[in-house]
This record gives C-alpha cells, structure tokens and sequence, in this order.
C-alpha cells in the first residue's frame, strides 16, 4: 500500500469516528430520547426510578409554592426567601447523569431557568422586600411551568 493510500485510510477513519462523536453528543445533549405520546406531546423515556424522580420534585414545586403563598400572605418575607431558595438551582446538583441524557436540551434549559428564578425571588424577597414584585415573579415562573407541560410528558418502557 502506498503511504498516500495509507493516509487517505487514516483521514477516513478520523471522518467517521468525528461523526459518531457528534451523533453521541447530539444524542446527549440535544435530542434526548423521547417518542410521540398519544396525546402528541413528545414524551420523554425513562427509567421507573428516574421517572419518580421528576415526578417528586415536581410536587416538592407544588409544596415549595404553597409555603412561598402562605409566608407571602403574611408579608414574611424572609420566609419567602427561604422557601423559594429550597426549589433554586443547588436542588439541580441531585440529577444523575445518565438521566441528564435523556432529557431534551429544550426540557433541561426550562428546568434550570426555572430553578435559578426560584434563586432570583429568594435573593429580590431577601434584600428588596417587596411582596408585589414577589407575585409578579411567581406569575413569571407558573409560565413557565405550563410551558413545559403542554410540551412534554414521561413514559417508561413498560408504558404505552
Ligand atoms: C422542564 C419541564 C417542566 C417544568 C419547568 C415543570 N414541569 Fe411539572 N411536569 C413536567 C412533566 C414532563 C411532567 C409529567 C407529565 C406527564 O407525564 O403527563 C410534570 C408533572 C408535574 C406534576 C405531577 C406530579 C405527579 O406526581 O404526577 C406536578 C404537580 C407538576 N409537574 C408541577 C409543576 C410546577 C408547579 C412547576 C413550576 C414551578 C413545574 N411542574 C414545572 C415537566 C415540567
């Protein structure tokens, strides 16, 4: 074989290796691994396990709220500062990796912008105090919370 041959092997080698690297990290980062629910929202494919997961830290948003509601209710805002930053993004540090690759880029971006809002009100209750930007906030996050709802449901193997 002749070196230039030999090279021309090589190059083509390295051509298809950065093809499986980009389509792995396409995979990982963008796509996530989903299907069309019969509802035709794209639903996401996880393990039981990690399907609970979202799911309870979905209803730790639902308390999370409540306990902002209530503290608002009675102008304490320190203990909305505290119950907001219980839901901000140091709650994101508990999400397993092989999990992360799962999840659509679109879904992750939405999940962490809303776990640094929750940060935001914490800090603005702290220092600012002001329950009517407080709410305003809140009304900002709920969007987004039915945002992503009405764009993505869970499934699991064994499910339909
Ligand atoms: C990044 C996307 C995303 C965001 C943001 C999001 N959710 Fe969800 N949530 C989901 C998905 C997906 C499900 C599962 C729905 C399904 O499979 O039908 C879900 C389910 C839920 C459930 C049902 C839990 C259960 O045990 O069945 C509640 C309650 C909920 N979300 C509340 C909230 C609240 C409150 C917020 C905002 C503070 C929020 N979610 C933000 C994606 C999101």
């Amino acid at each position: 074989m002749t070196s230039s041959a030999r090279e021309r092997i090589y190059l083509a080698i390295i051509a298809v290796l950065i093809l499986v690297v980009a389509a792995m990290a396409y995979m990982f980062i963008i796509a996530g691994s989903t299907k069309t629910a019969a509802d035709g929202r794209p639903a996401i494919m996880l393990e039981p396990g990690e399907r609970a997961l979202v799911l309870r830290e979905m209803r730790d948003f639902v308390a999370g709220l409540q306990r902002i509601d209530d503290a608002l209710s009675r102008g304490d805002m320190q203990g909305v500062a505290k119950a907001s930053r219980a839901l901000g993004a140091s709650k994101t540090h508990d999400v397993p990796t092989a999990m992360m690759g799962k999840l659509p880029l679109e879904f992750k971006t939405l999940a962490l912008s809303v776990h640094s809002d929750f940060d935001t009100i914490a800090m603005d209750a702290e220092w600012t105090g002001l329950p009517k930007r407080t709410l305003g906030q809140l009304s900002d996050v709920l969007q987004k919370c039915t945002a992503c709802h009405e764009s993505y449901r869970l499934t699991e193997p064994s499910l339909k």
